[in-house]
């Protein structure tokens, strides 16, 4: 499970299931041309079903749908949805029936994500409406949902990316996992950056570092590179996701606050739309690839790491300083036609 260390009596209470086998590594990667040094928290690697980030959402979200005595679980998201896969492999894990709303045509042969949802066994509702159209997915999120419902299935409903309180506590784990790491190395670092679509890895971590700034700890700012329009123009907030997920924790002092300031969105790394590639990414990606051996995505990862190497670059941070780079995952969608970029 995934490990917050001194906080764990924070957790104590709080449905969950095991999904994350231990602490995810932190690599020291390259120094970069502004003198920043850059570390990796790896994130790709939180075991379950290929990894990313949503493991950590689904060991909270499954706690959940397990003691609401679910049967099954229904979720929605893009064709190539890594939160899709991830849910699928809970399902299969926990032996739950699992249900995904994706966007698009069932294609002839299945890839990347895809081909791993009918590994793990999902059921896959295709709508046909483009990746972004992310309305008309949650309806049809809904109405599977209450078809299961009608049959007594008991399903467990998940909105697009796990995005709820409960699924961003998964990241205040993460926050207090990495503030530990940092802590154990010594290091102080100037941000801590990630990719950002539905909102709730975000929202978790800014949960996660008003309560190091609360106990004294330091608590370096997080910067979110927004990959989805919605995120960027402050859909969801941010700032309430974060303190409703900080009041379901039974142990968590009163007080702890997250405030506005505390939520920055960089929206210029998304280029033309969601899952539109952009030059910026692709060139992180090969970076990446060629100096750390790490493998991003064009939708995600690499348009986040495009943020980081964009604002370092710019001269955000002082030569010598640190900066961490949450690598979320979406490995498997390298797979998918267009996956990577050209070489
Ligand atoms: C690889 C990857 N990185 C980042 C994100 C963004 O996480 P969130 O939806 O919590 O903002 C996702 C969401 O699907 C993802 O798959």
């Amino acid at each position: 499970m995934g490990d917050s260390g001194n906080f764990s009596e924070l957790f104590t209470g709080v449905d969950r299931v095991n999904l994350v086998p231990g602490v995810t590594p932190l690599e020291r990667g390259p120094i970069l041309d502004s003198g920043v040094q850059l570390w990796v928290k790896r994130d790709d690697l939180t075991g379950l079903g290929v990894g990313g980030n949503k493991v950590r959402k689904l060991e909270f979200l499954c706690g959940s749908a397990v003691a609401t005595g679910a049967h099954s679980l229904v979720t929605v998201g893009a064709a190539q949805s890594n939160h899709c896969r991830m849910t699928a492999a809970a399902g299969a894990l926990l032996g739950m029936e699992v249900h995904l709303v994706l966007s698009g045509e069932r294609p002839q042969e299945l890839e990347g994500n895809q081909l791993l949802d009918a590994l793990f066994g999902a059921q896959m509702h295709f709508t046909g409406e483009p990746d972004h159209y992310w309305g008309a997915l949650e309806l049809v999120r809904e109405s599977v949902t209450d078809a299961l419902v009608a049959d007594g299935l008991q399903p467990y409903s998940i909105p697009i990316g796990g995005s709820t309180a409960v699924g961003a506590l998964g990241y205040v784990v993460g926050y207090l996992e990495l503030s530990q790491q940092l802590a154990e190395l010594g290091i102080e670092v100037s941000a801590v950056v990630h990719t950002s679509s539905s909102g709730g890895t975000h929202a978790g971590l800014v949960a996660g570092q008003a309560i190091c700034r609360a106990v004294g700890m330091p608590s370096p700012p997080v910067i979110a590179i927004g990959v989805a329009k919605g995120v960027v123009i402050g859909s969801p907030d941010v700032v309430s996701l974060a303190n409703e997920a900080l009041s379901l924790l039974p142990n968590c002092p009163v007080g702890i606050e997250v405030v506005a300031a505390d939520v920055v969105v960089d929206g210029d790394w998304l280029g033309d739309d969601y899952a539109v590639p952009t030059q910026e990414a692709d060139e992180a990606i090969r970076w990446a690839a060629r100096r750390g051996g790490w493998v991003l995505d064009r939708v995600y990862s690499g348009k986040g790491l495009s943020g980081l190497l964009g604002r370092a670059a710019r001269g955000e941070w002082a030569s010598g300083d640190d900066v961490v780079f949450i690598h979320t995952g979406g490995v498997p969608s390298v797979f998918a036609t267009d996956g990577v970029p050209s070489l």
